[in-house]
């Protein structure tokens, strides 16, 4: 079993380029499904996830070329079979957005519930009464959510609460819809802009993507595209928190930097120096670290992918600070372990409250999901002797080989193989 092994201490200095973002090419690979032509993606990374989710489109009768950074998806010429079944869809809950383009295609899916995951309940109801309003009828049995469907009709739909994937899938069953849908107190993350952009690519009219009101025009037929997919922010923020904690000057190739905006501000404040050089970001932490407090939420608030990060450089600021999760119920599973190491944090309900210490110090650490990983490496870079972070699984879903990025800027990082279970 591959683990990461770090040797903290060093800080880090030199060039890291972040690649394209996962959470915006999750569904727009799904989105290929609206089409019948054949349609490329570009900058895609090289994870799990999207090995999972190619999978996952070639068991629908797709045929997937995965040559990362590209994707092809070829035309359809099997015949279609819009089930995504548990033993996938178990692997990664983003498979969930293969139902609403699957319903608008085909008229028919079934797709296993997701269920829940480490960092929470996360249920899909928001995603079903969306899609009942433009039409489908919903039976969940045995596992499967079994959706059927004329051809969906446009409607006014209103969310409860602004959900990511539920926003998208709905646009994407409101692209083949007739007439004209409204969404909502949408989710407003950079990703659904993303995927809008696609979808007028397409041949869809949506308007207002970014903001929690956006209208979708539908249309007939959708064609296939070309798109190269935007970088990826977390990963970009990462790499940010990485240099807060370890030190250093570093410079980001390609990051985001107006999609990042909330977590910049706390760096900033952290005592990090941020600023734009052409289309990459210089990130310099020279003096002392500041605490900072941070609530998540929602975009364009501090990100619930981030929070795990931010807390491993809080571990050793000077001072204390207070942060709270808004989003999921169970985010707090990196802070055990990152104790184990000798943080100093207490976690009452959703709030945790760190004391920053001097040190850390290396030791062996369980990592329990994708952005817990990047928390567990980034308090490995920081801290004395050596750090082992087991379960690198789920840091490969959503980090492309991130322990070759941060050696690349001086990191003594390196992944090794474990004998023994995970
Ligand atoms: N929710 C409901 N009902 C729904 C949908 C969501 O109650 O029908 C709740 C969730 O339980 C949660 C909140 O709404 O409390 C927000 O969840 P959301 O639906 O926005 O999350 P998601 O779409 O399942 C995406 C990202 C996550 C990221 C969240 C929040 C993808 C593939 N996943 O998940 O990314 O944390 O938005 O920004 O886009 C990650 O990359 O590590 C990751 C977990």
């Amino acid at each position: 079993m591959d683990a990461i092994a770090v040797r903290g201490g060093r800080p880090l200095r030199g060039t890291i380029r972040v690649g394209g973002a996962k959470n915006a090419a999750l569904p727009i690979l799904c989105a290929t499904l609206l089409s019948d032509g054949e349609s490329l993606l570009r900058n895609v990374p090289g994870l799990r996830d999207i090995d999972t989710t190619s999978a996952l489109l070639g068991f629908l009768g797709r045929d997937v070329t995965v040559a990362v950074p590209e994707v092809r998806v070829a035309a359809a010429t099997r015949e279609a079979r819009p089930e995504a079944p548990y033993e996938l869809v178990r692997q990664m809950r983003a498979s969930v957005l293969v139902l609403g383009p699957l319903l608008a295609r085909y008229g028919r899916a079934k797709v296993s519930l997701p269920g829940g995951c480490a960092i929470g309940a996360r249920p899909i109801d928001q995603h079903l009464k969306g899609l009942e309003a433009l039409g489908a009828t919903i039976e969940v049995s045995h596992g499967y959510v079994i959706a059927k469907a004329g051809r969906l009709r446009g409607a006014e739909i209103v969310f409860d609460l602004p959900t990511v994937t539920g926003t998208e899938n709905l646009l994407m069953a409101a692209a083949l819809a007739k007439g004209r849908t409204t969404l909502i107190n949408c989710a407003r993350e950079p990703e659904v802009e993303e995927l809008a952009r696609v979808l007028n690519k397409m041949g869809a009219r949506v308007e207002g993507a970014g903001t929690t009101t956006i209208h979708v025009t539908g249309a007939d037929e959708l064609e296939p595209f070309d798109h190269a997919v935007v970088s990826d922010r977390i990963e970009a923020g990462t790499f940010m928190a990485a240099v807060g904690a370890a030190g250093g000057d570093v410079l980001l190739e390609n990051a985001p930097l107006e999609d990042l905006e909330p977590v910049i501000v706390k760096l900033r404040h952290a005592g990090l120096f941020i600023e734009r050089e052409g289309s990459h970001v210089r990130v310099v932490r020279e003096g002392p670290l500041r605490a900072v407090d941070v609530t998540t939420a929602p975009h364009p608030g501090f990100p619930t992918d981030m929070q795990a990060q931010l807390m491993a450089m809080m571990c050793v600021a000077e001072g204390r600070c207070v942060l709270t999760e808004t989003i999921f119920e169970n985010r707090f599973m990196h802070v055990p372990e990152l104790c184990r190491m000798g943080a100093d944090i207490e976690i009452r309900n959703n709030t945790a409250f760190v004391q920053g210490v001097k040190s850390l110090s290396g030791a062996s650490v369980m990592a329990t999901d994708l952005r817990a990983s990047a928390s567990l490496i980034i308090a490995g870079l920081v801290a004395e002797g050596e750090t082992t972070v087991r379960r690198v699984y789920h840091l490969d879903r959503g980090y492309e080989r991130i322990e070759v990025k941060l050696a690349g800027a001086g990191a003594q990082i390196e992944r090794v193989r474990l004998e023994g279970p995970p």
